[in-house]
């Protein structure tokens, strides 16, 4: 335990990539007591119908990373086809995206050597549902998620959110033998000890600049 308080773990949880430990193995203990804090997130009618699969095995890992390479790709070849799908993250920060862009290519080829790789999975698929099944459904799976990030960081271990590979996530579940047809994929998680244990604030705009007293 690195025994931060509830503020710096709520400031300091950054998406790690370039400082993964990419050579000292995760105890399936310590992941353990990370999804028994990450299950006590608030979800739908508390339906807890979500599942995790937890990628350890070297040979299973390079499958895993190879169908994340294949989506990243796939989100690249998009976007160079069409760079108007690209101004839906465009806020202005040039700076950062490039700071992000090496960041993103460092994970995307070392993914395959990250210890542990989690695929958190919903009960559900939501293609075509209304609006409030989708929110249900997406609104039970991140705050487990982002709950199991929270207690990693606290450990000591480094995550980042990912969603590209679900460009390939049929390839994902014949992969794992999760079952399409009715369960959703949330994305996946590398899960290593970090390099170092300080990390800073993350850039955001100031909270003031967001928020609308009583009407927007
Ligand atoms: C929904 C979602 C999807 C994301 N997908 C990816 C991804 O596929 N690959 C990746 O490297 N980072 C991904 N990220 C990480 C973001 O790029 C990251 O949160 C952002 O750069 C801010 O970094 P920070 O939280 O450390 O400040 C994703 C984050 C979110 C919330």
């Amino acid at each position: 335990m690195l025994n931060l308080s509830v503020d710096e773990v709520l400031t300091t949880t950054r998406t790690v990539r370039k400082r993964l430990d990419l050579t000292r193995p995760v105890p399936r203990a310590l992941v353990e007591d990370c999804i028994d804090l990450a299950l006590q997130a608030p979800n739908g009618s508390n339906n807890q119908a979500f599942e995790f699969v937890i990628v350890e095995d070297a040979a299973m890992r390079a499958k895993v990373a190879a169908i994340y390479r294949a989506g990243m790709q796939h989100f690249i070849d998009m976007i160079a086809a069409d760079p108007s799908i690209y101004s839906i993250n465009d806020v202005g920060r040039s700076h950062r995206r490039e700071e992000m862009s090496t960041s993103t290519a460092h994970l995307n080829d070392h993914m395959h050597e990250v210890p542990l790789l989690v695929i958190p999975t919903l009960m559900g698929r939501m293609e075509g549902q209304h609006i409030f099944y989708q929110a249900s459904l997406w609104g039970s799976v991140w705050p487990t998620t982002w709950n199991f990030m929270l207690a990693c960081r606290s450990r000591g271990l480094g995550t980042a959110l990912t969603t590209v590979h679900l460009w390939k996530e049929r390839e994902m579940a014949d992969l794992l033998g999760i079952p399409f047809d009715k369960y959703t994929q949330g994305g996946l998680i590398p899960v290593a000890y970090t390099l170092g244990t300080d990390f800073k604030r993350g850039q955001r705009v100031p909270a003031a600049e967001v928020m609308h007293w009583d009407r927007w």
